[in-house]
């Protein structure tokens, strides 16, 4: 039995005006055709948070990155048979991203869910979230921006939260150093049914960008 092959991002580009593979600066307003908040999300994985999130808010833009490339090709598909105006998707690493796709203060929010927690010692220093790029996130956010993150990892989650609560830029909605115990007011993400499925604690995180 053969499997339909990969098709390469710059076919997916050709094929769809939901994807991305921006060689300069997207400017998000006419590409959407309307100045809405415009939202990101890190790390889509499967699509579900990103595809829900879109039909609950349809007066907000949505970006999706990532760099899963099955992920991509399912989940352009899905919103193309969804017709939906108000998505996006690029391919990439954020932290190479980000920078370049966003100006200051263009982002609304920015939700990054089940980040790769990295648990081998080793390679702790391959993980997401770092004060470098807090610093790139904060710059994108607008005053009043949201940075949402969920993890099941306790050390990443605590690291997390020292490297937020070290960053004036964010204040946390929680309290100082408190994670928020739920989050009924989002969707649910694949890893997170899968993690709450199996009795895991999961560790939420809501600040503000000041
Ligand atoms: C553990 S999965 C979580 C998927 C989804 N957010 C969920 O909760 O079901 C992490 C996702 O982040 C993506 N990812 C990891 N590092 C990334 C990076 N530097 N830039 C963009 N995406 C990244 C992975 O490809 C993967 O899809």
């Amino acid at each position: 039995m053969s499997s339909k092959p990969l098709l390469s991002f710059d076919e997916i580009a050709e094929e769809s005006p939901f994807f991305l593979a921006p060689e300069e600066r997207p400017d998000w307003p006419a590409l959407f055709d309307n100045d809405h908040p415009l939202m990101l999300e890190i790390g889509f994985g499967n699509g579900k948070f990103l595809i829900e999130m879109a039909a609950r808010e349809p007066g907000c833009n949505f970006i999706g990155l990532d760099f899963y490339h099955r992920g991509i090709r399912k989940i352009v598909s899905r919103i193309e048979k969804l017709q939906m105006a108000n998505v996006r998707i690029v391919y990439g690493d954020a932290r190479e991203k980000v920078p370049f796709i966003f100006n200051p203060g263009e982002l609304a929010g920015v939700y990054i869910n089940f980040p790769d927690p990295w648990p081998k010692k080793r390679h702790i220093k391959r993980r997401l979230i770092k004060p470098a790029f807090l610093k790139v996130l904060a710059e994108k956010l607008k005053g009043g921006g949201l940075l949402r993150l969920a993890t099941d990892s306790e050390p990443y989650a605590r690291e997390m939260l020292d490297y937020l609560e070290a960053d004036l830029a964010f204040r946390n909605n929680c309290g100082p150093c408190a994670f928020r115990e739920e989050r009924d007011d989002l969707p649910m993400t694949k890893y997170e049914n899968n993690f709450i499925k199996a009795g895991e604690r999961i560790y939420y995180l809501d600040f503000t960008r000041e």
